[in-house]
C-alpha cells in the first residue's frame, strides 16, 4: 500500500453535482460541507454519499455530493482540489434564507449553529428516533425556539407531561436570555388532567367529540346498532347548547326520558365506564377547546399524563382535531405538536375511537396545510404511524434509529432524504440528529443544544447501577 499520498480531488460532469476521491481518514466527510477549487471560482458543496474502494492495491474513499449556490451555466470541471469548508462559510450558508431557529450545533462542527427555517413549519414534520434517542428533549428545545423567534401558535398534545414547563426558564439560564424568553413565553398555558402547579384542568365536553366521536366512544355501529345510533344522533342534534356538557347530564336526561332506546344508551355509557372518565367538563368549567378560542394562547400544552385511560387521551385529541377542522376556514395558522404520536394516531387502530382519531389526523395531514394547520408528530418508528399521515410529511427530523429495517423504511418513505444520511442515524449518539426538508437549508447533521426550560416528566434515575 505504499506510494504517493492521494490528493482529495473532485470533478463534475453536469455542473450541479460532483464526484470525489480522497484518502481514507481525510477531511471530506459524509454530510459535511466542502470547498471545491473549481472554475470560475471556489464552490461550496455538500457530501451526500461515501464508500471505500481499492485501486491498485491502495484503499481510498469516493463518493458524490451536491454543489450549492451554483450559478446557471456553471461549467463542468475535472480533478480540482476539494477540502473541508471553513466554519465561517458553513455558518454563512446556514444563516441565509431566514434560518432563524438555533437548535444546537452541527454534529462534529461545534462552532457552527444548526439552524432551522421557521417558515418550513408550514409543512408537516415527522420527528423520529428510538426510545431514549432524545426526541422529547430536542422537541422541547425546538418549541423554545419557536416560542422565542416566531409568532406561530403552538398546540401541544403532551402525553407524558414533558412540556409543562415551556413557559419558564431553568435556573442556569443567562439572565438576559431568560428575560427575553419570559417575555416571549408570556402566553404559554398549561392544562393538566390533574391540575397542579398553576395548571388549569384539561377538560372536554361530550358534544365536542361530534356525533361520530360520541358514537365511537360508545362503540355504536351505525348499521349493527342502528336504533341506538339513530336515537343518539337525534338526541345530540336536539340537545340544548350546554346539553351534555357533562355525561352526567346526558345519562340523567336519558334515564328520565322514559324512552327505551335512550335507556339502552344510558346502560351502555355505564357499562363501558364512559361516565367515569375524568376528562368530562362539569357544566361551568372551560374546555380545552374553549381555552384555545377565548385566550388565543401563545402555546397551549395539553398534559394528558394523568389520565388513566388511553381512550381519554384519544378523546381529547378527537375534540381538538374536530374543533381545529371545524374552524379551518378562518385560516389561523398553528402548529399541532403531538409527542408519542402513535398513542393517539396509531398505524393499527383497534377500536372505533382510535379509528376516528386516525381519520381526523389523516384528513389534516392531507388537507390541513392549505388552512394553516401544520403537524409536528414525534414517534419512535415509522411503522407506528399510519402510512397516509407519514407520506404527507415534508420535513424529517431523524434521531438515533438502531433498527436497519426502520432506517430502510425511512429512506424509502422519505425519498427526499439522501439514503446514506438516513443510514448514519444508526450511529447517532444522544441528542444527535439529521434535519431535512423545508425546515432545513440543507440536510444537516446536528447536535441538540442545552434547553432553556426545565424538562417535565423525568426519566427514572439509574442510581441503582452503583
Ligand atoms: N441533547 C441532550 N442533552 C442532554 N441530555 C439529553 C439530550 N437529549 C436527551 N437527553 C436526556 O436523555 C434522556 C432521554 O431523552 P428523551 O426523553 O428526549 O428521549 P426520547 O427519544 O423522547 O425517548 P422516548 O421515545 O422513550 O420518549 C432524558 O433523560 C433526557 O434528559
Ligand atoms: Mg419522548
Amino acid at each position: 500500500m505504499d506510494g504517493p499520498t492521494v490528493a482529495a480531488v473532485a470533478w463534475s460532469t453536469d455542473g450541479t453535482t460532483f464526484n470525489y476521491r480522497s484518502p481514507v481518514g481525510g477531511e471530506v466527510r459524509l454530510g459535511g460541507y466542502v470547498v471545491l477549487d473549481a472554475p470560475p471560482g471556489e464552490l461550496l458543496g455538500q457530501v451526500l454519499s461515501q464508500r471505500s474502494v481499492e485501486e491498485r492495491g491502495r484503499r481510498l474513499v469516493t463518493g458524490t455530493g451536491q454543489l450549492l449556490d451554483v450559478r446557471p451555466g456553471q461549467p463542468t470541471f475535472d480533478e480540482v482540489a476539494v477540502s473541508a469548508a471553513p466554519d465561517q462559510l458553513i455558518a454563512a450558508r446556514l444563516g441565509q434564507r431566514g434560518a432563524s431557529l438555533e437548535l444546537g450545533t452541527l454534529r462534529g462542527v461545534p462552532d457552527v449553529a444548526a439552524r432551522l427555517e421557521a417558515k418550513g413549519f408550514n409543512r408537516h414534520t415527522f420527528l423520529c428516533g428510538q426510545s431514549g434517542s432524545g426526541k422529547t428533549y430536542s422537541l422541547g428545545r425546538l418549541l423554545e425556539e419557536l416560542v422565542l423567534r416566531t409568532r406561530l401558535p403552538l398546540f401541544v398534545l403532551d402525553p407524558n407531561g414533558d412540556h409543562v414547563h415551556l413557559g419558564r426558564t431553568g435556573p442556569d439560564v443567562d439572565p438576559t436570555v431568560a428575560a427575553a424568553y419570559a417575555e416571549a413565553a408570556r402566553g404559554v398555558q398549561v392544562l393538566g388532567a390533574e391540575p397542579r402547579d398553576g395548571a388549569a384542568p384539561l377538560r372536554i365536553r361530550l358534544s365536542e367529540l361530534g356525533p361520530a366521536g360520541v358514537a365511537a366512544l360508545m362503540q355504536l355501529d351505525p348499521i349493527a346498532d342502528r336504533r341506538e345510533y339513530n336515537a343518539l344522533l337525534h338526541t345530540l342534534r336536539n340537545a340544548p347548547d350546554e346539553g351534555f356538557a357533562s355525561v352526567e347530564a346526558a345519562t340523567e336526561a336519558f334515564g328520565a326520558s322514559g324512552d327505551e332506546v335512550l335507556e339502552l344508551i344510558r346502560m351502555r355509557i355505564e357499562n363501558l365506564g364512559v361516565d367515569r372518565m375524568a376528562a368530562w367538563a362539569k357544566r361551568s368549567a372551560r374546555t380545552i377547546v374553549e381555552v384555545w378560542e377565548q385566550d388565543a394562547p401563545r402555546a397551549l400544552i395539553a398534559d394528558t399524563s394523568s389520565f388513566e385511560e388511553r381512550r381519554e387521551r384519544i378523546a381529547v385529541a378527537v375534540a381538538v382535531l374536530e374543533h381545529l377542522w371545524a374552524q379551518r376556514k378562518r385560516r389561523r395558522p398553528l402548529l399541532l405538536v403531538v409527542d408519542e404520536a402513535h398513542d393517539v394516531c396509531p398505524a393499527l387502530p383497534d377500536d372505533p375511537l382510535q379509528r376516528l382519531a386516525v381519520e381526523l389526523f389523516t384528513r389534516i395531514a392531507g388537507e390541513g396545510r392549505k388552512y394553516g394547520i401544520h403537524l409536528l408528530l414525534a414517534s419512535q418508528r415509522p411503522d407506528k404511524l399510519p402510512e397516509n399521515v407519514l407520506s404527507q410529511c415534508d420535513n424529517l427530523l431523524l434521531m438515533r434509529v438502531n433498527s436497519a429495517g426502520d432506517r430502510a423504511a425511512l429512506a424509502s418513505r422519505f425519498g427526499f432524504v439522501p439514503p446514506e444520511l438516513v443510514e448514519l442515524a444508526g450511529t447517532f449518539g444522544l441528542g444527535e440528529s439529521l434535519l431535512v426538508g423545508k425546515v432545513s437549508p440543507d440536510p444537516q447533521l446536528a447536535r441538540t443544544g442545552t434547553r432553556l426550560t426545565p424538562e417535565g416528566g423525568a426519566d427514572v434515575p439509574t442510581d441503582w447501577a452503583s
